[in-house]
């Protein structure tokens, strides 16, 4: 095994995630999967990046790793049970909580996932998670069929809906031999993630946006063609979720316009959901009204069937024509009405991007533009990272590949730059 397990800074980490492990107290939980030999990795990385870790296992994670391994590389003496059979000393669950800046269970398992979301606290592992006050981090890692399977789902929307940061397990070859999502993420994109959450956990950075009201647009609008079947682009919602997130974590009061997406809405914000461009119009103009700015990060619909047919559309033997009418663009219309508040629009191209990017900057009235391409690696839809260039009236700065989360960040700091 290499211990070196990749960079910290990369894909999309940046040096700043890795400054804000620097001194901060990670506890690692490990449970019974046989991605627990990435802990190893993991636990490195942070150790690298300058973080104190103590590491926490279920008994059958000690089956996986051995305490051995994680205690030479966490400099720290394993904990497994609530007590020393030798001497009877006790494992405090409690200081344990209260000792961690963030809990990290990677690999988190579907039996301790669902032990998790209904409290079940049944080796110390659990009763930490119980106890903790901090925030908390879970990286699942199961078999395919596991993963997908309704209770596991449920289990992970309900602890999402209680606070748990959640690392989307990635798709790939499974121990099973199968192959799909279930692979417990790399543990440079684990320590990346916490790094931008306790970067963003900040007690200066959490009120910087304190009393500024933003309106947010996030994922694909829905086009009806008739009561089966619409129009619509591939959109996930994740680019704008984490903007949303991002700027409620530093006190903003956000609005969150939401196309159809199964993401969980971010702590702090207040989502409307919509279907079509004509219905996000109306709850983006009608929030941008009393609001101080906004971010145009959904993939709006600019065109939509001229009538929906109210009965399912039958086949016939010829070819069929559907008449499309163009929408409104609600971003230009913010443009229009939007005085000296701040407007930050993207572009999503797949050619002459520059070009492109700059000529909605200027028609749209934005007062920076994210770029991003579909000719870059990483980028675009439905993925966790993205790489965007910022265009302004002064220049452009070309960022690396990072993770959603981090362009969030990136973007909130531009926005708080620009308002101050
Ligand atoms: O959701 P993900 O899967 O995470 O993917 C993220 C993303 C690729 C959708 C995101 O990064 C992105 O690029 N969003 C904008 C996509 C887009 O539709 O760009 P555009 O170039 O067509 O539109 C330009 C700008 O006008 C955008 O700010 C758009 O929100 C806005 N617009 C467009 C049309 C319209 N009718 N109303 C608008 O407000």
């Amino acid at each position: 095994m290499d211990l070196q397990g990749g960079d910290i800074q990369q894909p999309g980490t940046g040096g700043r995630t890795a400054q804000a492990l620097a001194g901060r107290r990670i506890l690692l939980g490990i449970t019974g999967s046989i991605a627990a030999y990435k802990a190893a990795v993991l636990c490195r990385l942070l150790k690298t990046a300058g973080a104190e870790v103590r590491v926490v296992m279920t008994p059958l994670a000690k089956q996986f790793i051995t305490p051995l391994t994680m205690a030479t590389l966490s400099k720290n003496p394993i904990l497994v049970e609530f007590f020393d059979p030798e001497n009877g000393a006790w494992n405090s669950h409690v200081s344990l909580g209260e000792w961690a800046d963030c809990y990290l269970i990677a690999p988190a398992t579907a039996n301790t996932l669902a032990k998790m979301s209904c409290g079940i606290a049944d080796n110390l592992l659990l009763t930490t998670y119980l106890s903790a006050r901090c925030p908390i981090v879970v990286s699942p890692a199961m078999d395919l069929d596991m993963y997908a399977h309704p209770s596991t789902q449920e289990n992970l929307q309900r602890l999402a809906a209680r606070g748990v940061r959640i690392i989307e397990p990635a798709e790939g070859e499974l121990a099973s031999g199968l192959t799909g999502k279930g692979r417990m993420a790399e543990p440079a994109r684990i320590a990346a993630y916490v790094g931008e959450l306790l970067a963003a956990e900040d007690p200066e950075k959490k009120k910087s946006l304190q009393g500024k009201r933003f309106v947010v647009t996030a994922g694909a609008t829905i086009e009806a063609i008739d009561p089966v079947r619409f129009i619509s682009n591939h959109s996930s919602g994740k680019m704008g979720y984490a903007i949303a997130g991002a700027l409620a974590a530093r006190g903003a009061q956000v609005t969150l316009v939401s196309g159809r997406t199964s993401l969980p809405t971010p702590p702090g914000t207040k989502r409307v959901d919509v279907l079509s461009a004509a219905e996000m119009y109306e709850a983006a103009t009608a929030a941008f009204d009393d609001a101080d700015g906004a971010v145009m990060c959904a993939a709006v619909a600019d065109y939509t069937p001229d009538t929906v047919s109210e009965t399912k559309l039958k086949k016939g033997d010829g070819e069929l024509c559907i008449t499309l009418r163009r929408t409104r663009d609600i971003a230009a219309e913010l443009g229009a009405r939007k005085g000296g508040r701040l407007l930050v629009g993207f572009a999503l191209e797949t050619h002459d991007e520059q070009a492109h990017a700059e000529a909605k900057l200027a028609k749209k009235n934005f007062d920076f533009i994210v770029l991003n391409s579909l000719r870059d690696a990483g980028a675009g839809f439905r993925g966790d990272t993205n790489k965007v260039t910022f265009i302004d009236r002064c220049g452009r700065e070309e960022l690396p590949l990072l993770t959603k989360t981090e362009v969030a960040e990136r973007i909130a700091d531009k926005i708080q730059s620009m308002l101050n």
